[in-house]
């Protein structure tokens, strides 16, 4: 049997959430209530950034989504007039945006994993929402911000959020286990949930995992995501590292979801021009 040992600084797990088969259409299902904050915020609240967003960025913008879910924000920013590409690598999400939520060839959709897909022609904004860029890993930011970087015209914009310190107390440490019947988010069958949440805090970073114990065929699955934490100044140096400097932080924009965290900060980071990597 296979031996599980302590979370490790960064440790990726070989399943994702976003990817599995079972937990894909959960999710998909999660990002379309329009109540729930579980994959996609609520309704009100992305009423009010795809607002936020419009006030940034010029009319009819160029914008590459990344990790568009089934389109919700794509779609509603090419009904203000903007081109949206939509990437993902949930396929039950991508397949859903295709069917549900094509604008007037104003948006179009790709199934892939923006670490590895490169992104052609010159993008006026890059937008990755709801923190997923606070998930990624500093390995995994560094070539997501060098290809956002040279997906971006000269004058671009990148777009998104990241949590704040609250967020650790928010999610305090703990190891717990329920059960369940099944057919619910983690497994079709009656099964185990071993959930843990640990901090590292020298590196601003929460590691969740949740092992998936199915009680009829013992099959055991494990699943570890990320979240860091910011403030102005750090990501503020991160983003200079990798050739972007802050244009606008935006504070307080999100007040009503239950998920995770409230305390979350928009950015909007402009390319610098004379960077050299
Ligand atoms: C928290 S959800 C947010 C979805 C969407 N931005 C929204 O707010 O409605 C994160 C999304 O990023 C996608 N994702 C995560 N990592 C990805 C990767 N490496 N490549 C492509 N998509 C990714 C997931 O499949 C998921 O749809």
């Amino acid at each position: 049997m296979k031996q599980f040992k302590e979370i490790e600084l960064f440790q990726r797990s070989q399943l994702s959430i976003w990817t599995d088969e079972y937990i894909a259409k959960n999710m998909l299902n999660a990002h379309l209530d329009k109540l729930s904050d579980g994959a996609s915020r609520n309704e009100l609240v992305i009423e009010k950034t795809i607002d936020w967003i419009n006030s940034q960025i010029h009319a009819s913008s160029n914008i590459i989504d990344l990790g568009c879910g089934p389109g919700i924000y794509a779609s509603k920013l090419a009904k203000l007039g903007h081109t949206v590409l939509g990437i993902d690598f949930n396929i039950e999400s991508i397949k859903y945006a295709k069917q549900h939520n094509e604008i007037e060839n104003r948006t179009s959709y790709r199934y892939a994993n923006y670490l590895e897909d490169s992104f052609e022609g010159t993008y006026s904004v890059a937008m990755m929402i709801y923190c997923d860029f606070s998930a990624l890993l500093p390995n995994e930011q560094k070539i997501i911000l060098s290809k956002i970087r040279n997906g971006l015209a000269d004058d671009g914009l990148f777009i998104f959020d990241v949590f704040e310190k609250e967020i650790l107390d928010k999610n305090p440490k703990k190891r717990t286990w329920s059960m369940s019947e099944g057919n619910d988010f983690w497994c079709k069958d009656p099964y185990f949930l071993l959930e843990e949440v640990k901090h590292f805090n020298d590196f601003n970073r929460i590691a969740y995992r949740h092992f998936v114990i199915n009680q009829q065929s013992r099959d055991i699955k494990e699943y570890i995501t990320w979240d860091g934490y910011y403030n102005s100044e750090s990501i503020g140096n991160l983003l200079k590292e990798n050739g972007f400097k802050i244009k606008t932080i935006k504070k307080n924009l999100i007040d009503n979801t239950n998920f995770k965290s409230n305390d979350i900060m928009f950015v909007v980071a402009e390319k610098m021009n004379n960077y050299d990597n």
